[in-house]
């Protein structure tokens, strides 16, 4: 290929997909654009990503297809019933295999970076998407690999989540992103916000670019980016360096920082 893409034969694509991914979701349309767009689009179209949506509500019996009922107990909203979501997930897996099954809810397990190169390794994964008040937890005690949130807010369902984590663990297949550096790059700073970056033009409302990155010295804009992630990290997120301790390049860096502001 001239466009610097890899091309799906080069990595087997065209043939069996690198990632297959079953959405179980109430609705299925809110993931079509989605799936249509920019670098997953093309990873979709190419054969190298398979994704199947795969409703509930079709295996759900009666003229309404009804898939939720009250609680037991009492208490507001209606919880999604577990028969037509077990035969959804048994549907799914009699066709294409066993997936690795994750259930989308606020009370999961956090999702991070580690956890989509996971996923992406596991190769086949299976996100059942709740919706309403709740899911029947025998789905959970049944069926899920795992229960997993994608942060501390409530959603109105696992469909937003859901794309979260297509799009974490799709980019991460080999031939799926445009610059094959962008994954290496990344592994490098784990633990560190990005640096800041500027391109043309170099005046705008006033605001110009910092002078080293305009230098053309590659070593000294490694260092100047090093420091300046580091100097996010510090203001922003200073619970990624409890995690990720400060290294003594750091600490020289760190040095060069006049206060942390
Ligand atoms: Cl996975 N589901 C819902 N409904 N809300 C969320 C979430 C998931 N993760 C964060 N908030």
């Amino acid at each position: 290929m001239s466009d610097g893409r890899l091309d799906t034969d080069d990595v087997g694509g065209a043939t069996s997909p690198r990632l297959v991914v079953e959405i179980v979701t109430l609705f299925p349309e809110v993931f079509t654009s989605f799936l249509q767009a920019s670098l997953l689009g093309k990873a979709v179209s190419s054969g190298l990503i398979s994704v199947e949506r795969t409703n509930p509500r079709d295996f759900a019996p009666g003229r309404h297809r009804q898939v939720d009922d009250s609680p037991y107990g009492g208490g507001p909203g209606m919880i999604l019933r577990p028969e037509p979501v077990a035969a959804a997930i048994d549907d799914v897996e009699t066709r294409r295999g066993r997936a690795y099954r994750i259930l989308l809810t606020p009370s999961g397990r956090l999702f991070d970076q580690k956890c989509a190169a996971d996923l992406t390794a596991r190769g086949h994964i299976m996100l059942i998407c709740g919706r309403y008040e709740g899911l029947d937890e025998r789905i959970a005690q049944i069926y899920a690999d795992e229960s997993v949130s994608i942060g501390d807010y409530v959603l109105a369902g696992g469909e937003v989540a859901a794309a979260v984590i297509i799009e974490a663990t799709a980019r991460l297949v080999p031939g799926v992103l445009g610059c094959g550096e962008s994954v290496v790059e990344e592994s490098f700073s784990v633990g560190r916000l990005e640096f800041p970056q500027w391109t043309r033009p170099p005046v705008y409302r006033g605001l110009g670019v910092p002078d080293v990155l305009l230098s053309g010295n590659h070593a000294r804009v490694a260092r100047w980016r090093r420091r300046e992630a580091l100097r996010r990290t510090l203001l922003r997120r200073p619970d990624l360096i409890d995690r990720y301790p400060l290294t003594e390049e750091d600490r020289a860096l760190l040095a060069e920082l006049d206060g942390i502001a």
